[in-house]
């Protein structure tokens, strides 16, 4: 068996409203479909576009929605399907989803994480309710459902104990991903599901879709959102991971739940570009849409 690979590693942010104004047969709630959130969906087109030349075995995601209060867990049954409502958005987000997960290479990136003396579980309950940030994120890169999934839940040591600590777990959670596919023979699309700035606003306007409601909360959040997109464009993953700490409390970032630093610790701190396909708000949030393909592509 030769050995796999991560072919991408994607910031892939999960607001339901792009779902909502792409209007997919599977999302209940119709939009106008008159291209609220543009940016974003011309991000996520070209992340599609960009996947769909890919030869690719399986979508890795690690998602802010599934939060696990010890430990980190991935799921552990082969198939699920059920309604995903959206808690604070449920008139924008009523999605059926069907899915297929590749328990081995879970179970293998369990295994590869216990080595390294994380805290790990599989989560076998048939009846799980899979998180609405894995659905969105997963729909938005790669619409045709056609791959098997690996869903990672969202640990708690950032908030338990420190930003520090908490950063040093998802580095190794990201080592020992990276060791489990190039075990495993796949060719994986990563997925860090993740907003970038976070401070959202409280109340929402009659029409969602309403553009005059729509920009950055304040200039402190979108002077980080460039400072961090700056560096992704220049490849410098290392001083983003530096910076990290300082980011999660001034940004109030999403990124405190560790997918992005995850996705960078499986791709070896990445010092080659990211491809930023796309950058916009969602509620006052800042969200970008970013390929990383390695440094030979
Ligand atoms: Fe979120």
């Amino acid at each position: 068996m030769s050995k796999g690979e991560i072919v991408s590693g994607c910031l892939a942010p999960h607001p339901p409203h792009l779902v909502y104004a792409a209007n997919p047969p599977q999302n209940e709630p119709r939009s106008s479909g008159a291209g609220a959130w543009q940016a974003l969906h011309d991000g996520y087109q070209k992340l599609q576009q960009s996947l769909d030349a890919k030869d690719f075995d399986v979508l890795i995601i690690h998602t802010p929605h599934w939060k696990t209060r010890v430990g980190h867990h991935l799921l552990g049954v082969p198939q699920f399907s059920g309604l995903s409502v959206d808690p604070i958005f449920p008139n924008l987000f009523r999605f059926s989803f069907d899915l297929e997960v590749d328990v081995d290479l879970a179970e293998s990136i369990c295994a590869a994480a216990e080595q390294r003396g994380l805290e790990m579980h599989m989560m076998r309950n048939p009846d799980f309710r899979v998180d609405y940030g894995t659905i969105t994120s997963c729909h938005l890169a790669h619409p045709q459902w056609d791959k098997k999934i690996v869903c990672i839940s969202s640990g708690s040591t950032h908030s338990d104990y420190s930003n520090e600590s908490g950063e040093l777990e998802m580095l190794a959670l990201g080592e020992a991903t990276r060791e489990a596919v190039e075990k495993s023979g796949k060719r994986a699309v990563l997925l860090a599901s993740t907003s970038l700035s976070h401070r959202h606003f409280t109340s929402e306007p009659a029409d969602p879709e309403d553009p005059q409601y729509e920009h950055i909360y304040n200039a402190n959040q979108s002077a980080w959102d460039e400072h961090v997109l700056g560096l992704m464009r220049e490849g410098k993953c290392q001083q983003i991971l530096d910076e990290m700490p300082d980011f999660i409390e001034q940004a109030i970032s999403e990124c405190r739940e560790g997918a992005l630093t995850w996705l960078f610790g499986a791709l070896g701190v990445p010092d080659y570009p990211g491809e930023v396909y796309g950058y916009g708000t969602v509620i006052g949030t800042g969200n970008a849409v970013v390929e990383w393909r390695g440094p030979k592509q």
